[in-house]
């Protein structure tokens, strides 16, 4: 049996999950149908979820060991430079589909196997750690911003835990958009960064100088009050991770009296991610990158996520 470098999951640790983070051999990926290729990877990034994983949550113990990683650039069996768009249809789960190393196996490790429909072509001007950005945290908040919040109508924009990979996305695609944007982080470093990025930076449940139209919400119960008291009436509160916890309490007489929607939204489609792509590409917009890593160095990287500390992407760059 072929074998190749890769991380996965190999047991579940609720509160450490870097312990149940494994760098080893596995198997090569195998096609579970006759359209499916392998992608060579050569960038690939860290999202929350990855941790999630190791805690046990939306990956069954059954599945184990299972290689982490949703996103991927890298190149097709033709030599084509590729980003690997992350859903497979899985009916198997109740939601119609899975992402990668949640049934499938994930992609970080040499190769990576999917359905020959994943695999978008990468603009020449955007370099494989860019894109390797986009097909996750990006393609989320790009959905959040665009389809579900309704960006176009909006004057003002408020992203939440600015420091994290959805949230700075959101921020520099809705500042590249044209629209007033404030965001919070607990960190006075990130307020910093956050301001720089174009963003007015505040501390979590400052009151805004006005209420927005579209609120970002990936944190949850720490700041689900706060978006609510600083929306519009009429605002669109956009959910699409609860990483402080996801059972706030909500004020409904405010949800009803401001005419709230309260919208929850996961990933993105294939055309969301061309699009996310296509303005990127016009308006020179580019991932913010926390750091880098080598392959060799995945540990330290899971380890730089779990921290807290990110500001924008952790990375994994596979020919190092
Ligand atoms: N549904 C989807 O399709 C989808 C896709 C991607 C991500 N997600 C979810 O969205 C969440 C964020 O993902 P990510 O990859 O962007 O994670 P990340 O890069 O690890 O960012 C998490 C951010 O949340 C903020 N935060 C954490 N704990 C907080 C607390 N107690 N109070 C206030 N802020 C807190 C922090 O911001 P500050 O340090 O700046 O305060 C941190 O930077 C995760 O829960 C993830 O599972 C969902």
């Amino acid at each position: 049996m072929r074998i190749m470098r890769a991380a996965y999951a190999s047991a579940f640790d609720a509160d450490n999950p870097l312990a149940a983070l494994t760098v080893g051999e596995r198997p090569e990926p195998v096609h579970p149908a006759d359209d499916w290729v392998t992608v060579q990877v050569r960038s690939s990034s860290l999202n929350h979820h990855d941790l999630w994983s190791l805690r046990g949550v939306g990956l069954a113990g059954d599945r184990l060991p299972m290689i982490l990683g949703c996103d991927a650039a890298g190149i097709d069996p033709d030599g084509n430079e590729v980003v690997v768009y992350p859903l497979i249809a899985d009916p198997g789960d109740p939601r119609g589909i899975s992402i990668l190393s949640e049934h499938f196996p994930g992609t970080f490790a040499e190769r990576v196997a999917v359905p020959r429909e994943n695999l978008v072509p990468k603009p020449a001007d955007l370099s494989f750690t860019d894109a390797a950005c986009l097909p996750t945290a990006w393609l989320t908040a790009w959905r959040m911003l665009t389809t579900k919040g309704r960006l176009d109508s909006a004057d003002a924009v408020l992203v939440q835990g600015a420091g994290g990979g959805v949230a700075t996305a959101a921020v520099v695609l809705a500042v590249a958009s044209g629209k007033r944007v404030y965001a919070t982080s607990r960190d006075a470093a990130k307020r910093e960064r956050i301001a720089a990025l174009g963003a007015t930076a505040l501390e979590p449940g400052a009151r805004l100088p006005e209420r927005v139209d579209v609120v970002i919400e990936t944190v949850g119960a720490a700041t689900f009050d706060h978006s609510l008291k600083s929306a519009a009436p009429m605002a669109r509160i956009v959910v699409s991770g609860a990483t402080a916890g996801h059972e706030p309490k909500v004020n409904l007489r405010r949800v009803f009296a401001m005419q709230l929607e309260i919208l929850g939204t996961s990933m993105g489609t294939p055309d969301e991610l061309r699009d996310l792509m296509a303005f990127c590409a016009e308006r020179k917009v580019r991932p913010v990158v926390d750091a880098v890593y080598p392959f060799s160095e995945v540990a330290q990287a899971f380890a730089r996520l779990h921290s807290g500390e990110v500001f924008g992407k952790v990375v994994l760059d596979h020919t190092a």
